[in-house]
């Protein structure tokens, strides 16, 4: 990964991921002040006339449906036409899967965890799975909970232009990129729509259009679903929140020392999951709560994921608030790499990159920490966050590979 030296700071720009995205001007940093003010306006103007707008155009998945298809329906507030005409794909995707979460109420959007990872996240994200999606010429993605597809349609893109770049066709670089792209969603609209979201980028981009098959988001429980391929690149935000005292046992019992009854974490059981469905070597890279990393209750978790794979890096993410439309929540991105063997962990130990992810997308590099097998608490740089605004930027120490960052404080207990 290259380095430059921007403010002072030490920041990875992957830049060998500079085609990942077409959009690559869409970060927020970059966003003029119009689009996020016609943003916060247009989530409001839908929140607010949720109860019209299903009466009015039908349902949540026939009114996105409109909005891709038809993106300048009469009617509409001014700040959804801006939005609607003035958005790149990967932003315009974010809104509409995002407007399908606030059509579909705050109970069932609650029930399923559905926040959207922002595109910036996302390509903050996606930067962190490269090694895995360079390592083969045809990598397997899986998303086992794909939302509205915010890592699936950026990294078919991804696939498909580095394969053209290689002087294969379009038409064969779509096919055999599409061959290898899953994603796995509960919820039957937004299993529709994702698939929809990402045809709609192929046909837009490419001017290929995609057959019924292969069908790319399964509409399923990922915690019961049984997938037959292993994957060389897991990615995805899963839903977080405890499984409560109805849940299925066998989800339980499979998360061993990590079982806490109807207290354990959903986002455990994903991650646990997700590590089976990986080959060997093969990556994960999830969005998660940073409750995980020194947590007293999650020690079993920790203890989990040492006896079956390697922590290569965690980067916090600065921002805790306006990250996720209508949710405040810290979360770091976990890197892990399946061994290709399991083993005993209590003995493990092993060092890890840490890091911190900006508004943009960019990492921040921040020196090392220590994963431990036996289910202790492991680091996290933390962000000092003054009045738990994002940290402030003037005079920062440089970081080195070595050694934190002095605007981080290590936490090495909970
Ligand atoms: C936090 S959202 C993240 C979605 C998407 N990966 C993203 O980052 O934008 C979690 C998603 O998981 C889905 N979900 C919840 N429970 C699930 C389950 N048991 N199996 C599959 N998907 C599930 C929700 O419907 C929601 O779309």
């Amino acid at each position: 990964m290259a380095h430059v030296r921007r403010q002072n700071r030490t920041i990875e720009t992957g830049i060998e991921l500079q085609f990942l995205s077409n959009d690559d001007n869409m970060n927020n940093k970059n966003k003029t002040t119009d689009q996020k003010s016609a943003l916060s306006k247009y989530f409001a103007y839908v929140k607010k006339n949720r109860s019209d707008l299903i009466k009015n155009y039908g349902d949540p998945h026939s009114i996105c449906h409109n909005i891709i298809d038809h993106p300048l329906l009469e009617n509409i507030p001014e700040c959804a036409r801006f939005l609607f005409s003035e958005s790149e794909t990967d932003d315009l995707n974010y809104i509409i899967a995002s407007t399908y979460a606030l059509l579909i109420g705050d109970e069932r959007r609650r029930e399923l965890s559905a926040y959207f990872t922002p595109p910036a996240l996302a390509k903050g994200v996606i930067k962190a799975s490269a090694p895995f999606l360079r390592s083969k010429e045809h990598p397997s993605v899986l998303d086992p909970a794909c939302g509205g597809g915010s890592f699936l349609t950026p990294i078919t893109r991804y696939l498909v232009n580095k394969k053209r770049d290689n002087g294969i066709a379009v038409e064969e670089a779509c096919r055999t990129t599409l061959r290898d792209i899953r994603g796995v969603e509960l919820d039957p609209g937004l299993a529709a729509l994702s698939q929809s979201l990402l045809k709609d980028m192929l046909q837009r981009t490419y001017a290929y259009t995609c057959g019924p098959k292969p069908e790319i988001v399964r509409c399923e429980n990922a915690l019961s679903a049984s997938l037959s391929q292993r994957y060389d690149l897991v990615i995805g935000n899963p839903p977080y929140g405890k499984v409560g005292i109805g849940v299925d046992r066998t989800y339980l019992k499979n998360a061993k020392l990590a079982n806490l009854g109807g207290h354990t974490n959903f986002y455990s059981l994903f991650l646990l999951k997700s590590l089976d469905w990986l080959k060997p070597s093969g990556g994960l890279v999830f969005v998660l709560p940073t409750s995980f990393v020194a947590g007293p209750y999650f020690s079993g978790l920790r203890q989990e994921i040492m006896s079956r794979a390697d922590v290569l890096s965690i980067d916090l993410h600065e921002q805790r608030e306006n990250l996720f439309l209508g949710a405040v929540q810290d979360v770091c991105v976990l890197t892990l790499q399946r061994r290709k063997s399991g083993a005993s962990a209590s003995n493990r130990q092993h060092p890890y990159k840490l890091g911190l992810i900006d508004a943009t997308g960019a990492r921040i590099v921040c020196g090392t920490g220590i994963a431990r097998g036996d289910g202790e608490p492991w680091t996290l740089p933390v962000a000092q966050r003054a009045g738990r605004s994002a940290p402030h930027r003037k005079s920062p120490r440089k970081a080195t590979n070595h050694e934190p960052c002095a605007r981080f404080r290590r936490i090495t207990s909970c």
